[in-house]
C-alpha cells in the first residue's frame, strides 16, 4: 500500500492552492476553480490534483470513446482520494488530417507540455489511441516529467464480411482490388470498407495504433494487460477505473516517466516491436520519445535488437487475426513473456503499477496459439528491421520480414549475391507527381526499375507523407509485374505490408543524396550489407550537389499554414525522431 500521509515531495498544486508566501495569488487561483464547482476544503486538503490528458472529441472518433472511460478514471482518482480535472489535448485523427496526421504530432506535444507545465497538475492520465496521441502524450509526459500513466482506447471490435474478418486499413487494399476486378460496385466498395470498423475504438489491425499502444505498456507506461481490451468492452471501463486509482498512488510514490523510459524499457520495446510485426513508423516515435526523456537510443538500435526477433503475433496486415483475437490470446503480457523466457527482456524495468516487467509478464500464457505464437513456432523468422546506408541516405529502414515470394524471386536469388539487387530508378517528387506519371508510357518503367520517392519527409510533405510503397504502372501489371522495389524518404501507412526501403535520411528536402539522384541512374542496394548506393563517381555526386545548391536547393510546395512554417524551420529527421530540436533542451 502507498502510504499517501508522507508524500515523498510536497505536491506542485500547492503552489496553486496553497501558498502561504503568496495569499492573494492563491485566492485568486482558489477563486476560479471554485467557480468550476470544487470547494476550498477539496484544494488545499492536499490532495493531488490529476489531469485527464482528453484526447477524444467529435474531431478525433478513433479516441471519442475516451469521454465516456473518463467518467471511470474520474472515479478512481476519486476514489484513490485525488481530484480530477479533465482538459482537451490538441486532437490528431490519422485519417482525416490534410495534408497528413503526423505534422499535428509535435503541436500536440507542444500543447500538452505547456498545459502540463502551467496548471496546477500534480499528475496525468493520458488518453491514448490513434497512431499520433500516444507518441505525443508520452512525449510530452516525458518532457514535463510529472508522474503519468496512459490508458488506451482500446481496438475496434473485429470487421467481418461474408464470414471472413476484414481489417481496418488493410481492407482498402483488397477491397480497390476488388472493385477493380467488377466483384463489387462503388456502394459495395464502401460497405466493405466500413464493415472493418463495427466499432468505436482505434485500428483492428497491427497498424501504427495497435503498435503504438502496445509499445506504451511494454515500456511500462500502461497498466499491464491494459493495451490490448477492445475499446466496447466492459473490462475497459474496469481498467479506466484502475488507471485512475494507480495514478494518484503514483503521485505520492512520485514515480515518473524518467524512471520507467530508461535504455532498457526502449530495447525491451524494440523487441516486443518485431516480435508484434510492429509499424514502421515506431522507430520514429520511440526514437523521439527516447530523445524527449534523455535516452540514448539510435537507429542502429533497431536492427541490433530487434532484428533476429521473430514474428509472434498473427494480425492484419501481416497475418490473418485482429484486435479482438490479440486481446483473447493475451495481448501483450503473453507476447513479454515469450521474450522473457528466451532472456530478451530486462526484466528489471520498472513500470507504472511499481512492479518490473518481468513481475508483471513472466510465465503468462498464451491462451491461443493461432493468435500469438510460442516463441520456438514463429510465423515468420527475423521480423524486425534492416537499417540501409549509403550515398542515397545516411539511414533508411526495410522490414525484410514482409519480402514477398515474388520479390525474393525476382530480385534476391543471384546465386553470387543473393542478397543484392541493382536496377535503374524511376524518380518521382512527392506523391502527386507519382500518381501524375507512374501510368505514363513514356517513362518505359520495365522489371529492372526501382521506384524513388523523394520530397515526402519531415520537411519536404510537412509532417512526412504515407508514400513510399508505390504500385507497379499499369502496363506492366498487365505483364504480371506486380511488384516493383520502392525507396523513398517518406513513411509507409503501418497497415500495409509492402516490402518498401522508407524514413530515408536525410530527406531530399534537407539535402541527403535522394536529392542528386536522376531517373535513369543505376542504383545498386545490398540488403546482406546494408547499402544503397547511387552507381556514380564521387566527382559527378560532387557536381550535381554544387549545381544543386547553386539552384537554390531541393524545391517542396509552399507552406499552407503557421505551423508548417514553424515545424519545418525546426524540425529534425525521421532518423532522430521527427523531433522539435529546440525542444530538447527542456528535458
Ligand atoms: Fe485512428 Fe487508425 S485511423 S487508429
Ligand atoms: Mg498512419
Amino acid at each position: 500500500m502507498t502510504d499517501r500521509s508522507s508524500p515523498k515531495i510536497p505536491l506542485r498544486s500547492r503552489a496553486w492552492f496553497d501558498n502561504p508566501s503568496n495569499p492573494d495569488m492563491t485566492a485568486l487561483y482558489l477563486e476560479r476553480y471554485l467557480n468550476f464547482g470544487l470547494s476550498q476544503d477539496e484544494l488545499q486538503s492536499g490532495k493531488p490534483i490529476i489531469g485527464i490528458a482528453q484526447t477524444g472529441s467529435d474531431l478525433s472518433p478513433c479516441n471519442r470513446h475516451h469521454l465516456e472511460l473518463a467518467k471511470r478514471v474520474r472515479e478512481g482518482i476519486r476514489e484513490a482520494g485525488g481530484i480530477a480535472i479533465e482538459f482537451p489535448v490538441h486532437p490528431i485523427q490519422e485519417t482525416g488530417k490534410r495534408p497528413t496526421a503526423s505534422l499535428d504530432r509535435n503541436l500536440a506535444y507542444l500543447g500538452l507540455v505547456e498545459l502540463l507545465y502551467g496548471y496546477p497538475l500534480d499528475g496525468v492520465v493520458l488518453t491514448i489511441g490513434c497512431d499520433k496521441t500516444t507518441p505525443a502524450c508520452l512525449m510530452a509526459a516525458a518532457t514535463v516529467n510529472i508522474p503519468a500513466i496512459a490508458l488506451s482506447v482500446g481496438p475496434m471490435l473485429n470487421g467481418w464480411f461474408r464470414g471472413e474478418r476484414t481489417g481496418s486499413g488493410t481492407i482498402v487494399w483488397k477491397a480497390r482490388e476488388m472493385m477493380a476486378a467488377g466483384e463489387i460496385d462503388y456502394p459495395g466498395f464502401v460497405k466493405l470498407v466500413a464493415s472493418s470498423a463495427p466499432s468505436t475504438g482505434y485500428c483492428n489491425t497491427m497498424g501504427t495504433a495497435t503498435t503504438m499502444n502496445s509499445l506504451a505498456e511494454a515500456l511500462g507506461m500502461q497498466l499491464p494487460g491494459s493495451a490490448a481490451i477492445p475499446a466496447p468492452y466492459r473490462d475497459r471501463l474496469e481498467i479506466s477505473y484502475l488507471t485512475g486509482k494507480r495514478i494518484v498512488d503514483m503521485v505520492h510514490e512520485d514515480l515518473k516517466p524518467s524512471d520507467i523510459l530508461t535504455r532498457e524499457a526502449f530495447i525491451n520495446a524494440i523487441r516486443v516491436n518485431s516480435a508484434i510485426g510492429g509499424s514502421t513508423n515506431a522507430p520514429i516515435h520511440l526514437n523521439a520519445l527516447a530523445r524527449h526523456v534523455g535516452v540514448e537510443l539510435s537507429i542502429d538500435d533497431w536492427q541490433t535488437y530487434g532484428e533476429e526477433v521473430p514474428l509472434l503475433v498473427n494480425l492484419q496486415p501481416a497475418g490473418e487475426y485482429l484486435g479482438e483475437d490479440y486481446y483473447h490470446a493475451g495481448g501483450v503480457p503473453a507476447v513479454v513473456g515469450q521474450l522473457i523466457e528466451e532472456g530478451l527482456i530486462f526484466e528489471d524495468a520498472l513500470t507504472v503499477n511499481g512492479k518490473t516487467l518481468g513481475e508483471n509478464c513472466k510465465g503468462a500464457v498464451i491462451e491461443d496459439e493461432k493468435v500469438i505464437r510460442p516463441f520456438d513456432k514463429p510465423l515468420k523468422p527475423r521480423a524486425g528491421f534492416r537499417v540501409l546506408k549509403g550515398n542515397l541516405f545516411s539511414s533508411a529502414i526495410m522490414k525484410l520480414s514482409v519480402v514477398s515470394p515474388h520479390f525474393r524471386k525476382t530480385y534476391l536469388e543471384n546465386p553470387d549475391d543473393p542478397m543484392a539487387f541493382e536496377g535503374t530508378a524511376i524518380v518521382f517528387d512527392g506523391p502527386e507527381d507519382y500518381h501524375h506519371r507512374i501510368d505514363d508510357p513514356a517513362l518505359a518503367i520495365d522489371e529492372n526499375a526501382i521506384l524513388f520517392m523523394r520530397g515526402a519527409g519531415p520537411i519536404g510533405y510537412p509532417g512526412g507523407a504515407e508514400v513510399v510503397n508505390m504500385r507497379a504502372p499499369d502496363y506492366l501489371i498487365k505483364r504480371g509485374i506486380t511488384e516493383l522495389p520502392c525507396i523513398g524518404d517518406g513513411r509507409q501507412s503501418g497497415t500495409s505490408g509492402s516490402p518498401s526501403i522508407l524514413n530515408a535520411s536525410p530527406e531530399a528536402a534537407a539535402g541527403g543524396g535522394l536529392a542528386l539522384l536522376q531517373t535513369g541512374d543505376r542504383v545498386r542496394i545490398d540488403l546482406g550489407k546494408g547499402t544503397a548506393d547511387i552507381l556514380i563517381p564521387d566527382a559527378e555526386l560532387t557536381e550535381r550537389a554544387n549545381a544543386l545548391e547553386a539552384s537554390g536547393g531541393y524545391a517542396f510546395p509552399a507552406h499552407q499554414t503557421p505551423w508548417q512554417e514553424i515545424q519545418r524551420g525546426i524540425v529534425s529527421q525521421f532518423e532522430t525522431g521527427m523531433v522539435l530540436q529546440p525542444a530538447l533542451s527542456y528535458q
